[in-house]
């Protein structure tokens, strides 16, 4: 069993160059293959969760060209296939797409359930509801999930919870069908702009991504372009974090500073310095931590995948912060982790209350999921002694390159 062995407490700072996209990319590449022929995507993230992709691609037997150098090329000309077994599926979340692509490129398609880290219960009721507008038959059997249809057509559709998934899901299948699809209530993160600036490009007719409603006037054919993705909100958000937390000065490059207003004002509530640039922000972490409140929803509020990053930022504030988790049933599960290594932490529900202390220390941790897992990562570089963190396999799902880039910034933090 692989682990990072992290000694604590040395002085962190300096630069730190953000990847692409991970929840854009994961939407991007089973997007490319709606266009017959060759896409390249360039700025993709050195991520496990990429790998997989590429292999369910692969097995339906289309040619992907990857080698973790950030650039993929899929060749979608001898595609034949439309399941993705259980294997790949549950190996992350996104695996769901194909069933959106699948409807629009052949009509029919099977994708076993979905996987992806554990925050509850994680239904897909507005994919499927989505999909059945269009005039989709939806069918879950034995932890299938089999999709059909005669013909795709145009819909309104007002989605009642605001989900990432389904709306990219939903345009994904929508792109080609017959006449217009209005969808309301949609997501609005960056990488919903990301996707359908990307569908657009190969021909796609949607307007609004970034807004409530998405207008989407369907097209009878994609042609393949070649697309870089949007620098990743999150990893950028991750290491802004640990600025705070180590009262480091790091600058972090190739951003897009307007994704990150959330976090940004965050911090800047809490004390640190955040100076932004063109395409970089600079953090300097200050003591004390103010302790502040922060609530987590859909975009443009505080994201939920920053969420376990900051309640360890906060861990060595001042007095109590309140960290109220508005997306997920059930995300607090890494606070457990912290409190091994001397956080004060309380949580009730879905609010964890957290009382500042001095210090950490090192302690044998566990990854419960992507997010937490660097948040005790954080925790590790910042605590007095040596931490061991396990399960590290769902961070190497959506850091790129995390030892190299922490070590780069000082860390001292091995595989082993
Ligand atoms: N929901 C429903 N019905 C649905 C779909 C979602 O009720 O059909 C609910 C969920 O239970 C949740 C809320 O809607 O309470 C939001 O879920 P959403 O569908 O937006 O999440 P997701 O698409 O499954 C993506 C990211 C997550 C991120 C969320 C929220 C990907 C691959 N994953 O998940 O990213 O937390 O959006 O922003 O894009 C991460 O990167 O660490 C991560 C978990």
């Amino acid at each position: 069993m692989e682990k990072y062995i992290i000694n604590g407490g040395k002085p962190i700072g300096g630069e730190v160059l953000i990847g692409g996209a991970k929840n854009a990319v994961l939407g991007l590449i089973p997007a490319a293959i709606l266009a017959k022929g060759v896409v390249t995507i360039d700025n993709v993230p050195n991520i496990s969760d990429v790998e997989v992709l590429a292999d369910i691609i692969r097995a339906i037997g289309g040619k992907v060209d990857y080698n973790c150098d950030g650039k993929i090329t899929i060749d979608s000309t001898n595609i034949n296939g439309n399941t993705v077994s259980e294997e790949f599926a549950k190996a992350l979340r996104a695996s769901y797409y194909f069933l959106g692509v699948f409807l629009a490129s052949s009509g029919e398609g099977i994708v076993a359930m979905p996987g992806g880290c554990d925050f509850g219960v994680r239904p897909i009721n507005e994919h499927i509801k989505g999909f059945e507008a269009l005039g989709a038959v939806v069918d879950i059997k034995d932890s299938l999930i089999a999709v059909k249809a005669e013909n795709l057509t145009g819909s309104y559709i007002k989605f009642d919870t605001v989900s990432v998934g389904a709306t990219i899901n939903v345009i994904l299948a929508a792109v080609k069908a017959k006449g217009l699809t209005v969808l309301d209530n949609v997501a609005k993160e960056p990488h919903i702009v990301d996707v359908c600036n990307f569908l657009n490009l190969m021909g796609a007719d949607i307007k609004g991504a970034g807004t409530d409603t998405i207008k989407i006037n369907g097209v009878s054919e994609l042609k393949p372009a070649n697309y870089s993705v949007i620098p990743d909100q999150i990893e950028a958000g991750s290491y802004m974090a640990l600025a705070g937390l180590a009262s480091a000065d790091i600058t972090i490059k190739n951003v897009i500073p307007k994704h990150l207003e959330a976090i940004t004002a965050k911090l800047l509530e809490a004390g640190s310095d955040v100076i932004e640039g063109d395409d970089w922000v600079r953090v300097i972490g200050k003591r004390p931590i103010n302790p502040i409140k922060i609530t987590t929803a859909p975009h443009p509020g505080f994201p939920t995948d920053m969420q376990p990053q900051m309640a360890t930022f906060l861990c060595l504030s001042e007095s109590t912060s309140i960290v109220s988790e508005g997306v997920w049933d059930n995300r607090l599960r890494y606070t457990n982790e912290l409190k091994k290594m001397g956080a004060n932490i309380e949580v009730d529900g879905t609010i964890a209350v957290i009382h500042g202390v001095e210090k950490l220390h090192g302690a044998e941790v566990k990854a419960t999921d992507l997010r937490g897992g660097m948040a005790v990562i954080m925790a590790g570089i910042v605590a007095e002694g040596v931490t061991t963190v396990t399960n590290i396999e769902y961070v190497e799902r959506g850091y790129e390159n995390i030892l190299t880039k922490l070590g780069n910034l000082g860390a001292d933090i091995k595989k082993v």
